[in-house]
């Protein structure tokens, strides 16, 4: 059982800093591609962040960073204060596609993610995420016969299962279909309020991520860069139809020059 001192411990893992990050690719001619131009981002511990903005704009370049599996061409990134050099299972990842190994079980499927240091409790591990993203009954399932929303459960789980103090999404729901989609965002909301874990989340659906974040991070392209970071004040559970909702969405496109000055009416 977790004392109240440890706790307030667990509670303040997960703090993310980008501190001046740059990042320079070389395309096929030797050319410099400006990725990302210096970066500097706080992300709270447990806090859930949004990052949107156009296609190009460096969105999986700063999350690659922050995995570890790329590294800048300048600055520093820092998981409570220790520097990232390279992948931890500290920080898990999830991408639009589940990446399943199709020939093993749901619960193999995670089980192959735990780290080392955890395989004795192995069996232990994998009931309680299985339980965690509602994919009891399913355990021997193999990823052929799950919905699309059940194999980005299994991805989840999968994530999840080292206890990451940051889960790193890059469009996880981005192939899902409209229903779906919101199904798994309520998921991913009480899965955040559940484990307390700090979330940056990369979308192309503004609605989704005023829905679910505490802040929007706006990224603009041509060099890839933070144009504005936008703060959503509104409590949870969140009513997609409220005026504060459509206010800030409207606010978001603006930002990413979407909104017309002069747009057409129509006549009701
Ligand atoms: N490994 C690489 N080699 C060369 N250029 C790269 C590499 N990875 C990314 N880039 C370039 O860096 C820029 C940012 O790419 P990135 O994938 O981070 O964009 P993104 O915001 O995630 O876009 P999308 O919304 O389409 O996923 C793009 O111009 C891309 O072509
Ligand atoms: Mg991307």
């Amino acid at each position: 059982m977790v004392k109240p001192e440890q706790s307030a411990s667990v509670l303040k893992q997960g703090r993310v800093e980008v501190r001046d990050v740059s990042k320079i690719f070389m395309d096929a001619s030797g050319g410099a591609i400006e990725a990302l131009t210096p970066v500097t981002l706080d992300v709270a511990p447990g806090e859930f962040v949004s990052l949107v903005g156009p296609s190009g704009c460096g969105k999986s370049t700063l999350l690659r960073m922050i995995s570890g599996l790329d590294v800048p061409t300048s600055g520093r990134l820092y998981l409570d204060g220790q520097e990232i050099l390279g992948p931890h299972y500290e920080r898990g990842l999830m991408f639009q596609d589940p990446t399943l190994y199709p020939w093993l079980t749901v619960e193999k499927n995670i089980a192959i993610g735990l780290e080392a240091r955890k395989l004795h409790k192995k069996r232990e591990e994998v009931r309680e995420m299985i339980k965690l993203v509602g994919l009891e009954g399913f355990e021997q399932a193999f990823p052929f016969q799950l919905s699309g929303g059940m194999a980005q459960r299994a991805a989840m789980a999968r994530a999840l299962v080292n206890h990451p103090r940051v889960l790193l999404l890059d469009e996880p729901l981005g192939a899902l279909d409209a229903f779906t989609r919101m199904q798994m965002q309520e998921e991913l909301l009480r899965i955040w309020q559940d484990r307390s874990t700090t979330m940056l989340f990369v979308t192309h659906d503004i609605d989704e991520a005023v829905y679910l974040s505490d802040r929007i991070v706006v990224m603009a392209s041509r060099p890839g860069r933070i144009k504005e970071i936008v703060p959503v004040s509104m409590g949870r559970p969140r009513a997609r139809n409220h005026p504060d909702f459509f206010r800030l969405r409207t606010k978001i496109l603006e930002i990413l020059n979407f909104v017309h000055d002069e747009p057409s009416g129509y006549q009701i």
